[in-house]
């Protein structure tokens, strides 16, 4: 069998894990969550999740991958029972269907990209809807996207852990966070930003609540890339030495910093020219293109600048998520099947292409590809995100908090006692791991079921 890999140094992990959070969730999904549910209120809210839930959850995830060195299914019956297996195949399964969306979403930006260079994105408000309606709508292009998108992606896993996710993470997350803060400066600049940051920066108490709350928390496991077992399989190519704890707070400090700085990007342009900032989904598929026209009318080149690096950033994101979610499957097919690793992508790419066209097409082209009432997207994205996700990270508490014993559990946090100081931490971690995970997420899951 092929060498399994590793990431080269700290950097490395901390870029490539960072990559895998740092997404669309970031950039396309937490400002419009935000500005649905009352800004400043939802982010401390969201903070909150992140810092009690979120972090724990990593770490969890981290130690079952570490510990194991190998793919997700083999390496939860590694560490417990056999039967434990299901939650790594269960976390193997979300992560195919989210790659086969979230390669639609991606394929999106990527035609946005090339509509920006080509100057197409010009027009009024009502030209932009057009536009998006009617690409949406085509049967073939933005399966294509897609399918592109899912081929990229199979490039740079094809290449293996160094040479294709370490190479292309340490590459391309600089990029990013150096094309957003242009971004953001640009936009805090316009006349009349200070509403758009006052917005983000001022919490209004009065929309707390419990439904503000579950959604906060589950834009905190979707951004984190929680409970698919991505973070055990990219722990999977951690070092001994890898200080678990603090990897997974600066990971999770990173992506709510750069989820926060797009809504600084997005909300003063968008206060600028006088847009309400709740416009969900399409914020930025089809407010965006038209806020920047109209924010930078005066200077026309340096609207199709920022809107051409707006779709750049969100491509780059968006490849480094895919490459995660791909990375889940690779490992495992390639170490079950015992094959190379370019055979296990290909399995992993065409299966993903299939659902990721499927998923297009359901959106528009033949919207008699529903379930239950709802379309194919629309479905993968509600099964995926409020069941798949939350059940899997429940189970991962209980699993290391109940289930894997504790020596287990303390040798991986404290890297076998070399850690000072590790253990008031680790109490504390243990505390928030058997107790207060299981019981949030079990709370959050009864109330979206409907039954709380
Ligand atoms: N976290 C990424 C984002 O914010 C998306 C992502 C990558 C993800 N891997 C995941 C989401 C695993 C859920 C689970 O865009």
């Amino acid at each position: 069998m092929e060498n399994r890999g590793s990431f080269g140094s700290k950097l490395a992990i901390i870029l490539a894990t960072a990559g895998s959070a740092i997404g669309l969730g970031n950039i396309w999904r937490f400002p419009f969550t935000t500005g649905q549910n009352g800004g400043a209120a939802f982010i401390i809210i969201y903070l909150a999740c992140v810092l009690l839930l979120g972090i724990p959850g990593m770490v969890s995830e981290f130690i079952v991958g570490r510990r194991a060195q190998t793919n997700a299914a083999r390496a939860y019956a590694l560490l417990g029972r056999k039967s434990w297996r299901f939650v790594g195949y269960l976390g193997i399964l979300t992560s195919t269907i989210i790659l086969g969306f979230y390669a639609v979403v991606a394929g999106w930006c990527l035609q946005y990209l090339f509509a920006a260079i080509a100057g197409q994105l010009n027009g009024d408000a009502q030209y932009i809807i057009d536009y998006f309606q009617a690409f949406s709508n085509d049967p073939l292009k933005p399966c294509l996207w897609a399918v592109g998108f899912v081929l990229i992606t199979h490039f740079v896993i094809a290449q293996g852990v160094n040479k294709g996710i370490e190479r292309i993470s340490k590459l391309l997350m600089p990029l990013l966070l150096i094309l957003l803060l242009i971004l953001v400066v640009a936009s805090c600049m316009l006349p009349g930003a200070v509403a758009g940051i006052e917005f983000l920066l001022k919490p209004d108490f009065s929309k707390m609540t419990g439904d503000v709350v579950l959604e906060a928390l589950g834009q905190a496991f979707f951004s984190l890339s929680l409970g698919t077992a991505c973070l055990c399989t990219y722990a999977s190519y951690f070092k001994s030495d890898t200080h678990l704890l603090k990897s997974a707070t600066q990971i999770a400090l990173l992506d709510s910093a750069i989820a926060i700085l797009a809504g600084l990007m997005i909300f003063p342009a968008a206060f600028s020219v006088g847009v309400e900032p709740d416009s969900g989904p399409s914020l930025i598929f089809i407010t965006l293109p038209n806020v920047f026209q109209q924010a930078f009318s005066s200077v026309p080149a340096v609207g199709y600048v920022v809107s051409l690096l707006f779709f750049v950033l969100l491509s780059l994101a968006a490849l480094t998520s895919l490459m995660s979610l791909h990375e889940v499957s690779t490992a495992f097919f390639q170490e079950e099947l015992g094959t190379t690793r370019k055979r296990a992508a290909l399995i992993v790419t065409v299966t993903t292409s299939v659902i990721g066209a499927f998923c297009s097409l359901s959106l528009g082209a033949y919207d008699g590809l529903t379930f239950y009432g709802e379309a194919l997207f629309d479905w993968f994205d509600f099964v995926t995100g409020q069941i798949f996700l939350p059940v899997v990270g429940f189970l991962t508490c209980i699993f290391i908090g109940w289930f894997v014993p504790h020596k287990i559990v303390r040798e991986e946090f404290s890297n076998y006692g070399e850690l000072k100081g590790y253990v008031r931490y680790f109490h504390r971690y243990l505390f928030l791991i058997k107790y207060v995970c299981p019981l949030a997420i079990l709370l959050i899951f009864l109330h979206q079921l409907g039954w709380l």
